[in-house]
């Protein structure tokens, strides 16, 4: 019995180094973004990019602002993009949203909200709007596909 109980307690022992020395390093090797949603979202530097993939080198002008901030507006050729960083503040209300136009159509879309699901398809850190033929994509980081979000209304 003695003998019993002194393996198990090393064992256990065993156990515990392993996951200590284990842990930091699943940590850092693992890219996974669920893993971050136990951060401050206000603790880290958002980068929201607006990119033109709008066929037939058409340009996409973009108009981007917040309550506090105001990107101008963008005449964007085909391949190119806007960005900005930001911190959010910190009673959640940090909101972007852009007004975009393309040939006889035009959308204005909400480019960043403090929302979780967001967050998650941004991988915690970059949100990519991608305009498009048939309306604004945003990336999936962690799926590295874009995901259509809004439709082009016709007109201006
Ligand atoms: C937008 O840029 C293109 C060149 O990329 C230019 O031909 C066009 O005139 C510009 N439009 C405006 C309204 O500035
Ligand atoms: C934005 O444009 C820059 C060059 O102007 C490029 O290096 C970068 O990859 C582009 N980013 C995205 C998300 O398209
Ligand atoms: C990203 O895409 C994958 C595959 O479609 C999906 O399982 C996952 O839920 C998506 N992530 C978010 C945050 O929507």
């Amino acid at each position: 019995m003695e003998m019993k109980k002194k393996n198990s307690s090393s064992y256990l022992l065993a156990l515990v180094f392993i996951l200590a020395f284990t842990f930091p390093t699943l940590l850092s090797a693992s890219n996974s973004y669920a893993t971050k949603d136990h951060l401050f979202p206000e603790f880290i530097k958002w980068h929201v990019y607006v990119v033109n993939s709008l066929s037939y080198n058409q340009n996409l002008f973009a108009h981007c602002k917040s309550s506090e901030d105001d990107l101008g507006v963008n005449n964007l050729s085909r391949g190119s993009n806007i960005t900005w960083s930001f911190r959010t503040d910190f009673f959640h209300s940090t909101m972007f949203s852009c007004y975009v136009t393309k040939d006889g159509a035009s959308l204005n879309f909400k480019a960043f909200w403090y929302d979780a699901r967001l967050f998650d398809k941004c991988g915690w850190k970059n949100c990519i709007w991608v305009a498009k033929d048939d309306g604004v994509y945003l990336k999936n980081l962690s799926a590295r596909l874009d995901e259509l979000v809004y439709n082009w209304n016709a007109g201006m």
